[in-house]
């Protein structure tokens, strides 16, 4: 396969993510025998690893998703959340798995979590297919990880610079002069 232009190499093969995913996938099978999970990906980073996981996972579950954006001088991850698109879903009494693309400062995710955890969730776990614990801000419980990954601007599989490349079915890095010019 021809890697795109503005990729330097390939850190994570579409072969490598497709292993991987299974796994995670067999794991909540087991994990949530004789329960029905309510998957919540945050858009849009994460679509392309829910549509992936949400088929490894054998159990009946239902899916729902939830769009957000920072507060504050367009800085991202500020910590502080407002939502543009809610759950169709009540969660109260639920059992939920947040899946995401990549946990990167955590201040977004934190705020996620304690939010659906004050609307009466009866559970509440964190399945990440990235995690970059060099970014880390504030801690966040990770139950379900696919790769740790460096601190490298990653794209593809979901993951965007400015929008572009969420595309890509491998995860790869950046070449530094797209995003230095
Ligand atoms: C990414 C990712 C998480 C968040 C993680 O989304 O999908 O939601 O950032 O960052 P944090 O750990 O620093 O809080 P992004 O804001 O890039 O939006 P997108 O998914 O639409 O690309």
């Amino acid at each position: 396969m021809e890697l795109h232009r503005d990729i330097e190499r390939i850190l994570l093969s579409e072969e490598q993510i497709k292993k991987r995913v299974a796994e995670i996938g067999q794991r909540i099978t087991l994990d949530y025998a004789g329960k029905r999970p309510l998957l919540v990906s945050v858009l849009k980073g994460s679509v392309v690893f829910m549509a992936d996981l949400m088929r490894e996972i054998k159990v009946d579950c239902d899916i729902d998703f939830m769009s957000v954006s920072s507060y504050g001088n367009g800085q991202k991850s500020s910590g502080v959340v407002r939502i543009l698109k809610d759950l169709d879903h009540d969660i109260a009494g639920r059992d939920i798995i947040v899946v995401e693309d990549i946990l990167d400062s955590g201040l977004t995710l934190s705020y996620i979590l304690e939010m659906l955890k004050n609307r009466g969730a009866a559970s509440i776990r964190l399945c990440t297919l990235l995690d970059k614990p060099d970014r880390r801000r504030v801690s966040v419980a990770v139950d379900y990880s696919g790769f740790t990954v460096p601190d490298e601007f990653v794209v593809g599989y979901g993951l965007d610079y400015g929008e572009t490349y969420r595309n890509l079915p491998y995860i790869g890095i950046l070449k530094p002069e797209v995003y230095t010019k």
